[in-house]
């Protein structure tokens, strides 16, 4: 299927206004007009090491005045809040997942945090921390200058961690909680680069190995799911890599409409469930 103009979002690289379809949210070609003043704002603006961090507003007349906000790094759109249907699948499969009830729960990438909000809506769901390398990320949300900011910021169960998610995910010993080193998750769901072979950073590679996996699988309880967003179709090699460290694999396709294009798109969803006892591993 990989290959399908329509199957998944879109290569990467390119400046959203000179590809029908743009970087990995799928955004169609837009006019814009001369009086874009009124129709679009730069909401934020900070140089980062790895290119310039953007929140936009824009509102499209063409969707009845539908205002879409964006997140821009370099030229790559990171979001927008036009497509998050499968931002919120990756909750929604990943926690399915699980059994019993207290959750604590790590989601790798706030983005504008359609992932972490789904997670939020699970009752089961303990402690959420969402992980985030951008700390003007993060900083749009404590302000509530992003929709879901202020669903976050009211819900005590949800804490923001600036660091590199790849670099907590290889440190069992540390870990992703800052206040606790070594402590143990029942899910992880993350959501940063566009697919497992198509990254944000090459440093980010070694993750998707199964080496990389395993180290993250160290940081969940027995039972616990790891769960990914990609807007690739399933990949075998990663599947493989993925049944090395877990016993339980799925892949889901799922479907969105892209309004401007009036097509149909599909991103895929892993879901991988750790062993339930530490000794079948
Ligand atoms: C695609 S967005 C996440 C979208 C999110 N799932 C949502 O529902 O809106 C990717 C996020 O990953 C963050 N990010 C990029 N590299 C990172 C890293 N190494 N560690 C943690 N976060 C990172 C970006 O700042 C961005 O917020």
């Amino acid at each position: 299927m990989e290959g399908d103009s329509l199957y998944f979002g879109a290569s990467c690289g390119a400046s959203l206004f000179e590809k029908i379809t743009a970087c990995r949210r799928v955004l169609g070609r837009v006019k814009v007009a001369a009086r874009m003043d009124k129709l679009f704002e730069e909401l934020d603006f900070r140089e980062t090491p790895i290119g310039d961090l953007i929140l936009q507003r824009r509102k499209y007349l063409q969707l009845d005045g539908q205002v879409v906000y964006e997140v821009k790094l370099g030229d790559a759109f990171l979001m927008s809040s036009m497509f998050h249907v499968v931002e919120v699948a990756l909750s929604k499969l990943g926690l399915a997942a699980l059994g019993g009830d207290g959750w604590d729960v790590v989601v790798g990438g706030l983005g504008l945090g359609y992932t972490a909000v789904a997670a939020l809506e699970f009752p089961q769901v303990k402690e959420l921390l969402v992980v985030d390398a951008m700390e003007g990320v993060i900083d749009w949300h404590e302000r509530e200058l992003v929709p879901l900011g202020k669903t976050m910021n009211d819900d005590p169960r949800c804490c923001y961690v600036l660091g590199d998610f790849f670099a907590l995910a290889a440190d069992a010993e540390r870990g992703f909680d800052p206040e606790v080193p070594g402590r143990k998750f029942h899910a992880v769901l993350l959501d940063i680069d566009h697919s497992p072979s198509n990254l944000l950073d090459p440093q980010n590679a070694t993750f998707y190995t199964r080496e990389g996996l395993a180290k993250m699988a160290d940081q969940l309880h027995p039972g616990g799911v790891f769960g990914l967003w990609s807007d690739d179709a399933p990949h075998d090699g990663f599947t493989a890599d993925l049944e090395s460290v877990f016993p339980e694999v799925e892949t889901h396709i799922v479907e969105f409409e892209n309004p401007l294009l009036e097509t149909v798109s599909k991103s895929t969803v892993y879901v991988a469930k750790k062993c339930r006892v530490p000794s079948d591993q």
